[in-house]
């Protein structure tokens, strides 16, 4: 459930009308809605709420700093793949205390930064990352908590891109090495256990290989504490799919509840790394029609949006809703809404049913998670405007970039 909307024809975003917002501070635009964020997180929060755990919201799903505060200020967690996500949790007042740091190549830079600021665990990828992260904590005098991915070996059944609990994928450490890892582990002076996480892909609809890859993972923590290693939590990763179309992926009250079950009273906090559950449909992209262009066989309608803002339909042939911002009852026909970009892969969607007119304006639904944080400048365009709406209230959360902000850093030659 979100907060977007129509009203008599018109598009809101909780109390805020979607056209105005666009008129006020331009398209391409990003609008996100406070009371969805908040609702989305609750609902994982919530499911949970008997058991004890900890969720730590995905920051690249979506990073702006107000959007992390909105979450810190619920007492969310975050998960973390970079020093400058780790900057950014700070900044937004986020507890350094409830990050947990993910990642397969985190520097030196990045390990000393994390263990200055006391983060709650390091997800180590490697048995060489472990070497390294032990003779940093040692230099530093610090013991650092760790948990180790370990990768199950499962098909989350989902796009291959977004795959990452497979064998063959980079992720994690391999279920046959796992025990010798850590043991290792478990030697080393400046690291703690303290424990196991996976994380098997993105968007999955189905919770069968959640539960698959949590069987392996606690059979994985029976065996480890035959050997004398206790593990205190298990951290299950993201991944948790939504409805961008005819998806029905699970609710997090089901979701939580066949896990609670699996785990069968065995005493593991639980940490959850949710982003697009939480963000995606608490966001919006907003863009205008620029022209309309019709040949043989195909009607265009070029806007001003392109695959620089929202990247997601050229790299995995996503499909997200497209939807008028004003709804008439003029004539539909299916058109390729493409942007402005010198790309044949750029295009935001492909026959869609739609009535548009030069000028109007096209909302790009569930575009809070994976929108913004993956724009570039490709182009030489200007990384879009981003506002929050809070009931009727509304917020310019990052201003729109620009030009020449474009060539900041840069310099021409003597
Ligand atoms: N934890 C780890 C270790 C991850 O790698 C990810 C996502 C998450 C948590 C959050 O997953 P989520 O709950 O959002 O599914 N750009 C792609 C998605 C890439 C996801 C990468 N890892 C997209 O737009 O579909």
């Amino acid at each position: 459930m979100d907060y977007f909307g129509y009203q008599q024809n018109a598009l809101f975003a909780e109390d805020c009308q979607v056209a105005e917002l666009a008129k006020t501070h331009g398209t391409p635009l990003y609008i996100y809605s406070k009371a969805t964020l908040e609702r989305h997180w609750h609902a994982f929060n919530n499911a949970v709420a008997n058991h004890p755990h900890l969720i730590c919201y995905a920051v690249k799903a979506n990073s702006n700093i107000a959007v992390l505060n909105v979450l810190a200020r619920l007492g969310s967690g975050f998960d973390i793949v970079s020093g400058g996500e780790l900057s950014r949790v700070i900044q937004a007042g986020g507890d350094p205390k409830k990050v947990v740091f993910s990642g397969v190549g985190k520097t030196v830079a990045e390990m000393e930064q994390a263990l200055t600021v006391g983060i709650y665990c390091f997800n180590v990828e490697s048995a060489a990352e472990l070497e390294q992260l032990n003779t940093v904590a040692q230099r530093l005098g610090k013991v650092a908590p760790v948990s180790l991915r370990v990768n199950p070996d499962v098909d989350a059944g989902t796009h291959p891109y977004i795959s990452t609990g497979l064998k063959e994928n980079k992720f994690g450490i391999s279920m046959e090495e796992a025990e010798t890892v850590f043991a290792r582990a478990a030697s080393l002076a400046h690291l703690n256990v303290k424990g196991v996480d996976c994380h098997i892909g993105s968007q999955l609809t189905e919770i069968q290989p959640f539960l698959d890859a949590m069987d392996r993972m606690l059979a994985l923590i029976d065996r480890l504490a035959e050997n004398g290693i206790n593990i205190e939590h298990f951290d299950v990763g993201g991944g948790l799919g939504v409805n961008y179309d005819q998806e029905t992926p699970p609710h997090p009250d089901e979701y939580a509840a066949a896990l609670l079950a699996r785990l069968n009273n065995r005493p593991l906090t639980l940490i959850f790394e949710p982003g697009r559950a939480i963000a995606a449909n608490a966001g919006i992209f907003v863009t205008q029609v620029l022209y309309l262009k019709e040949n043989s066989d195909k009607r265009f309608a070029i806007v001003d949006g392109a695959m620089n803002d929202l990247i997601r339909p050229a790299l995995y042939s996503a499909w997200q809703n497209i939807i008028p911002v004003q709804h008439t009852d003029a004539p539909t026909f299916a058109y390729d809404v493409v942007g402005p970009v010198c790309e044949t892969g750029d295009f935001i969607g492909k026959n869609r049913q739609l009535a548009p007119q030069a000028g109007d304006y096209l909302a790009v639904r569930s575009s809070g998670a994976y929108g913004f944080t993956m724009a570039s400048n490709y182009n030489s365009r200007p990384r879009a405007a981003e506002v929050m709406v809070d009931k009727q209230q509304h917020y310019v959360i990052r201003q729109r970039e620009t030009v020449q902000q474009l060539w900041q850093g840069e310099q021409l030659l003597p």
